[in-house]
């Protein structure tokens, strides 16, 4: 894989509760980037309970741990290369940087590492698509601040859920970014629930960036066949959306609309800052 000069842009999932949807749709969006042409490595920081290798059938031989421990031994001639797993289907394919196999690797991973890590990714990469925990630790929290774009999922069944996913949002927003750089994108949108949206919209005190359909089915047979909904025949309606998050953000072929008619919004910061490589 040749060195590329430009920054590869980080796209970081994140939430304020687990199970949203965090890595099904950061598989989907790195392989859609994949599809599109781009050099593409989705980093798995969701380091004790990872689920992108189950979600991707993968068994990787390396991880964040093994590039962790060549940092500590070679220091910056460490190449996270050889520590990443390919993911390839019909010709597309994309890199992951697994999380460690072990709890206790896990837990001595450390955040400046892994930004020394994910620097070296970008000279190698278009896109670096990263997996998180749903927690504001040190690590989530650093990687938020170098992020290009911060795609903040969110479902919204109870009112506690809405609650911290406002608590999260406020944070963020105190973190003074650039209000481009903050994606609110609502998860199974027509799960059952009693919260109507403009109810749900008001007290986060936000509109959605984009809205991704239940359908659960799918998301099951997708993970269960290790192939992402994006990569699949036939494009059923949530790996459309999936696709259309991605064609948004990147300016390929897509009206920018947001998603609930309201907000104008510039969107395709990702297609201005890094043109494809
Ligand atoms: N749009 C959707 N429609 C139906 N099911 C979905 C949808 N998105 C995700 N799911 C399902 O929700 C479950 C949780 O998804 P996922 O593992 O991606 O969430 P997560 O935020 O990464 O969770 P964790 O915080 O545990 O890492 C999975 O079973 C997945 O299939
Ligand atoms: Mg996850």
């Amino acid at each position: 894989m040749a060195e590329i000069e430009q920054n590869g842009a980080i796209v970081t999932l994140f939430s304020t509760a687990s199970a949203v949807g965090k890595t099904l749709v950061g598989t989907n969006l790195a392989a859609e980037l994949a599809r599109g042409g781009y050099r593409v490595c989705l980093l798995d920081l969701d380091l004790q309970f990872g689920d992108v290798c189950n979600y991707l059938q993968l068994m990787p031989e390396s991880t964040i741990a093994d590039a962790q421990q060549a940092f500590a031994v070679e220091g910056d001639h460490a190449r996270v290369e050889a520590c990443l797993t390919p993911y390839e289907r019909d010709g597309i394919i994309f890199y992951v940087l697994a999380n460690p196999s072990l709890l206790e690797e896990a837990y001595n991973i450390k955040p400046d590492t892994v930004k020394r890590i994910v620097q070296q990714l970008q000279t190698m990469f278009n896109y670096i698509v990263i997996d998180t925990s749903s927690m504001f630790s040190v690590l989530n929290l650093s990687m938020l601040d170098i992020s290009t774009v911060v795609v903040f999922l969110g479902i919204v069944d109870f009112l506690p859920t809405i609650k911290n996913m406002k608590s999260g949002i406020d944070t963020l927003k105190k973190l003074n970014y650039d209000r481009n750089k903050l994606r609110i994108v609502l998860n199974r949108s027509n799960a059952r629930t009693r919260i109507p949206m403009d109810e749900v919209t008001g007290i986060l005190g936000e509109t959605f960036y984009h809205i991704l359909p239940n359908d659960f089915q799918a998301a099951n047979a997708s993970i269960k066949s290790g192939v992402p909904l994006v990569l699949s025949q036939g494009g059923d309606g949530l790996g459309l959306a999936l696709r259309e998050l991605v064609r948004r953000s990147t300016n390929q072929h897509y009206e920018e609309e947001p998603a609930d008619g309201n907000e104008k919004n510039s969107g395709g910061l990702f297609h201005r800052l890094f043109g494809k490589g």
